[in-house]
């Protein structure tokens, strides 16, 4: 009986060749798993196209509100930007759909998983150590990182197995797309000094004409209304997503580091997350605790960079998990977003039950509650290890 392996398919191009391809070649029955991370696409035609390659099954798993939930939610509140810019897009993505294909591996019966990543890149090794993770008895197989072929070859043989791939006028660049941003790479942008032509951009294309103001409630963490209307969380983030994407706004373009050693010039359109991100660590500016605020702080880059490297199933991500949890409970309030023509978003104001902010401490004005006597004999002791240093060693 032939090896039976299931494969993460996306519809495009490569994957429904290396469906024909692992058929042929490796004498396997290929079982097509496509996830619904919210990247949009009409699911009957992937599916179609997947049997049309030779795939002995389809499953399409609709993911949308677990990704939202537990992925994205926990980027969102470890305030997650690899490099300090990029929101994890791609990142946050490829685990869940790693928990879903060995789900299907184990209904179906797999030997194996398949990707259809190429060796440049971060993609396969997140495919890769998130299977190691959770299940190390299944093998991995990366046809497309071995097989050599251009995409002129690729698409000739498409052609030559009669799979219905659209490439006649194809994108010029690689996209890759979910609930939390669009990546865009290759092409022109291959070049770092080149500006992104303006058709690299789908999220961010600046149509609104006034101004617009969001209120964004947050529970613990988490968003959960929309100017008053409580939202599940992926509709949540399209509903942001669309209207600050309207005013141009959401954009980045950097030269980053791939786990791989590679640099590499990555655009990014990701409206909804940025703007998010921005309103969450607002909020955190006026909810949290100094020391939990700064230490906070510390530790968000290397959550960032974990999961980035491919570490989403890994002890350390977990711990440090729990931290941002513990971290959330008093997290909770409104953020006020205004978008102006012109690409602008900005926080204009925050509140909270919960907040830390006391207006009897913070004001210059007559309801002043602050001990100023107190203050003297503070800056006294705290300076006197500086004072004694300066009397008797300090060179002047
Ligand atoms: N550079 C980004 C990352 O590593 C984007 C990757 C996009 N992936 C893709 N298969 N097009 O997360």
């Amino acid at each position: 009986m032939s090896k039976k392996v299931v494969l993460a398919y996306s519809g495009g191009l490569d994957t429904s060749v290396a469906v024909r391809w692992m058929t042929e070649e490796m004498n396997v029955e290929v079982v097509a798993v496509a996830a619904d991370v919210g990247q949009g696409g009409d699911w009957d035609v992937i599916k179609a196209r997947a049997l049309a390659a030779g795939a002995v099954d389809v499953v399409v798993v609709d993911v949308r509100e677990e990704f939202a939930r537990d992925f994205v939610g926990r980027a969102l509140k470890a305030n997650a930007l690899y490099e300090g810019r990029y929101p994890l897009v791609s990142a946050l993505s490829r685990p869940i759909i790693v928990k879903h294909l060995v789900e299907a591996a184990r209904a179906h019966g797999a030997d194996a998983v398949a990707h259809g990543c190429t060796g440049k890149g971060n993609d396969q090794v997140r495919f890769e150590v998130s299977t190691a993770a959770l299940a190390p008895d299944l093998e991995v197989i990366a046809p497309v990182r071995g097989w050599g072929i251009t995409r002129e070859q690729s698409i000739d043989y498409a052609r030559k197995w009669a799979i219905p791939v659209s490439v006649t006028k194809e994108s010029p660049y690689s996209i890759d797309q979910n609930l939390w941003g669009r990546t865009i790479e290759c092409g022109v942008l291959e070049d770092p000094w080149a500006q992104p032509p303006e058709d690299t951009f789908e999220l961010t294309r600046p149509t609104a004409t006034e101004p617009a103001e969001l209120t964004i409630t947050f529970d613990q963490g988490l968003p959960v209304a929309l100017d008053g209307k409580t939202l599940g969380l992926s509709s949540l983030i399209g509903e942001v997503d669309r209207v600050v994407g309207s005013y141009g706004w959401g954009r980045i373009d950097m030269v980053e580091n791939r786990r791989v050693g590679i640099k590499s010039r990555e655009v990014y359109e990701c409206p909804g997350a940025l703007a998010l991100l921005m309103a969450h660590a607002d909020l955190e500016s006026l909810t949290l605790e100094r020391d939990l605020a700064h230490e906070k702080a510390r530790l968000e880059p290397r959550w960032a960079e974990l999961v980035y490297d491919g570490l989403w199933y890994s002890p350390l991500k977990a711990a440090l998990d729990a931290f941002v949890e513990e971290s959330q409970r008093h997290v909770s309030g409104d953020v006020r977003l205004r978008c102006e023509p012109g690409g602008r978003c900005f926080v204009a104001g925050r509140r909270s039950d919960v907040g830390l902010y006391d207006y009897t401490l913070a004001t210059y004005e007559a309801a002043d509650a602050f001990r100023h006597e107190d203050a003297e004999g503070f800056v006294r002791l705290w300076g006197l290890g500086v004072a004694t240093w300066a009397a008797r060693q300090a060179r002047r």
